[in-house]
């Protein structure tokens, strides 16, 4: 093309939507298409003629997925398709530090075009709403707000590196039993302040180019053909100018997706000419049934994207993989995403030099799990399980031994032999918690119930009486601990930690590394105190096809703290190796809102980081509202007895609920306590502010 003038649509000079026009004349209709429906389960097909090449998507969240066959599920074999395996969604929740969530976002994307990939099938930011869900490990947590911050960070970092990110399962996919029929009920102020949020904030915020339609059904209508959900809120009111692409399977009509909003159909069957939005649109529109401008707008959407991705251009970013920043990343996501729970008496962090003999017990200590949990899964350079980075760390100068302690059936005598183990040992490093079998966290399925597995609870009350000082490391989503919590000195959630998780957890465990992680979710002490479990099989998992999301806006922190129900572990905490003081509150009024500022003091004698949390509490609402919400966090890294003083901005917008009658948000002039500090149950600053009348 040297010399000769380019094309419109090929001249990156060219604005945007003049490039998407003219590509778009130049296309016949069969062209048209074969763009808006799969030609494999990961492609969509080339159009040669003009150049364009084959489209590439790929899972997920978590990095990029090995390469799955053309028209299997099986892997396809290859042994190029290795990619850096990142901690699980909720762990990268858990830092509650945006930054890095751009860090991990740009890796991914990175990586993503090391493998030749045009779309990245994540961050998937589903509300968790019941602690059941196979997938909460896969999200961002409980709550709107903290959902919202962390994928605009992470879809912000992989879409700056020419690829484009698809936040998923829009929408009020919560739940995995059923998934792919279930008709969900929630009204429209859960709808808009709970399960909406985190997907408007990366379509307005992170300028996100696809959107996942979910499986589920949302008010009768499927989610990947939803008048409601497609057409009104994600294109009419946010303005989306991407394109919605089918989660797979998830289309069911010719009619449906074609007015309602789906503009790529991917799926598992491998007949794809007679996929909806394939031969039987085409045949449609040819007989006059449907028009063409439907279609020329889908396909508008998707050559948008193409385009916006530098997919058509000559200098797009190349990537690169498994480089040591990408390592460095996936650790630092784990080490500031691991939550300290508890840690009496300082037992945590430990001394090697002052310790003979470690005892490190559990099957998760040796288990690799990045590899499992179904679409989210790595193929991982390398794993470095918890038993590996702690010999890494301590393997010179402490004699190290290792029992299994539990696995899927075999029980007793690992018992024994742990026991034995324990006895001999100083101190007892524990490793267990869940894992990605099916039943446990893993997409397809909900957990029964939050019971550890495999005798777990029974094995950690004979190990701590074995060995007083045995501490706790669970991977997994949360779980019931009740059997044995008050008898454990110390607790680390460890969520999946990635590739680079026994290092990181390694480092906190000998103090490299001062924990700062929060929970992103509620850890009940019961499965029966949570919302979803407390209105009946219609709540959940639902009665006759339909799902009932009974609790409304009740959900997480914001049932236990308006329920006046005490969780086992509340949402934001998380313990640290230092201390710190909240003081000097501030309420700066500003022209559309308000300026809260504090000093946070550093007040032990180590460096460490606190995630300041704000929660507004409405004092006379009109409407029902939750006892508090949070609307802004900051993580603040502090040197000992260093001090900084915290500002945080609250719009206008940010007091506001949504008012089902004026199908908007209204923000009432009314009193507002203003709450601070590091947990959603410790907020030692306080002041109330009066919202006037705008
Ligand atoms: C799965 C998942 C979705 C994934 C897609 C492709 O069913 O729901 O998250 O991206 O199919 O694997």
């Amino acid at each position: 093309m040297h010399g000769e003038q380019l094309p419109p649509f090929r001249d990156p000079s060219q604005p945007l939507e003049a490039r998407v026009d003219d590509l778009l004349s130049r296309l016949t209709i069969e062209e048209k298409i074969s763009i808006i429906h799969a030609d494999s389960k990961f492609t969509t097909a080339a159009v040669p003629r003009l150049g364009i090449p084959r489209r590439w998507l790929s899972d997920g969240p978590h990095g990029v997925r090995e390469d799955i066959g053309p028209d299997t599920w099986m892997p396809a074999g290859h042994t190029d398709d290795f990619a850096t395996a990142m901690p699980a969604g909720i762990c990268l929740a858990a830092t509650w530090n945006p930054d890095l969530s751009f860090d991990e976002g740009e890796v991914i994307g990175q990586e993503a075009r090391a493998r030749g990939k045009d779309i990245m099938l994540g961050p998937g930011v589903n509300i968790l709403r019941t602690p059941l869900c196979g997938r909460n490990f896969e999200y961002f947590g409980e709550d709107p707000w903290l959902a919202s911050k962390m994928c605009v960070g992470y879809i912000r970092g992989e879409q700056s590196e020419d690829i484009s990110s698809c936040v998923k399962h829009f929408a009020l996919n919560n739940q995995e039993d059923d998934r792919g029929t279930i008709n969900v009920e929630a009204d429209d102020r859960a709808l808009h302040e709970i399960y909406l949020p985190a997907f408007k904030a990366a379509v307005e915020q992170a300028g996100v180019w696809s959107v996942m339609g979910a499986y589920n059904q949302f008010r009768g209508q499927h989610c990947c053909e939803n008048e409601l959900l497609l057409n009104q809120i994600l294109k009419k009111d946010w303005g989306f100018k991407g394109l919605v692409m089918s989660d797979w399977g998830g289309a069911h009509d010719t009619r449906e997706c074609a007015l309602n909003g789906l503009d790529l159909e991917m799926g598992t069957d491998t007949n794809y000419d007679n996929y909806y939005l394939a031969r039987p649109y085409l045949d449609m529109i040819q007989a006059g049934e449907l028009p063409m401008t439907g279609l020329d707008e889908k396909v508008r959407r998707n050559l948008r994207v193409m385009i916006a991705t530098h997919m058509l251009d000559f200098n797009r970013k190349p990537g690169s993989i498994n480089t040591a920043a990408h390592q460095t990343v996936a650790r630092r996501v784990a080490e500031e995403g691991i939550v300290l729970l508890k840690n009496q008496n300082h037992t945590l962090p430990l001394d090697p030099a002052r310790i003979k003999t470690i005892a490190v017990i559990g099957e998760n200590a040796v288990r690799l799990q990045a590899h499992g949990g179904e679409s989210s899964e790595i193929k991982a350079f390398y794993e470095i399980t918890p038993l590996a980075g702690i010999l890494s760390r301590v393997g010179s100068k402490a004699n190290i031994i290792f029992s299994e302690g539990y696995c899927k059936g075999a029980r007793q005598d690992l018992v024994e032999r742990a026991i034995t183990c324990a006895k001999s040992a100083d101190v007892v490093i524990y490793v267990g918690g869940l894992n990605h079998d099916p039943g446990y966290d893993c997409e397809g399925a909900d957990r029964k119930d939050l019971k550890l597995p495999y005798g777990q609870d029974e094995l950690i009350q004979e190990l701590v009486a074995a060995n007083p000082k045995t501490i706790v490391v669970l991977e997994g989503t949360m779980v019931e601990m009740h059997a044995w919590l008050d008898r454990v000195p110390a607790l680390l959630q460890a969520w999946y930690p990635g590739m680079e998780g026994g290092n990181a957890l390694a480092a906190i465990l000998f103090g490299d590394v001062n924990p700062s992680g929060k929970l992103p979710a509620t850890f009940p002490k019961e499965l029966s105190d949570t919302p979803a479990a407390s209105f009946g099989a219609a709540t959940y998992p639902g009665t006759n096809g339909t799902v009932a999301y009974t609790e409304g806006l009740l959900v997480g922190y914001r049932w236990f703290d308006t329920r006046q129900i005490e969780p086992e572990f509340p949402f934001g905490f998380g313990l640290s190796y230092t201390t710190f003081a909240y003081s000097n509150l501030k309420l700066i009024p500003t022209w559309d809102g308000l300026t809260v500022r504090f000093d946070l003091k550093n007040t032990g004698d180590r460096a460490g980081a606190e995630v300041a949390q704000l929660y507004l509490h409405e004092m006379n609402p009109r409407l029902m509202r939750p006892a508090k919400e949070l609307k802004g966090f900051k993580k603040v890294f502090l040197q000992p007895g260093e001090k900084q003083t915290v500002s945080i901005s609250l719009a206008r917008n940010d007091f506001a609920y949504y008012d089902p009658v004026q199908h908007g948000w209204v923000a009432q002039p009314d009193d507002f306590e203003i709450l601070i500090g590091g947990s959603s149950r410790e907020l030692p600053l306080h002041a109330n502010f009066h919202l006037k009348p705008q």
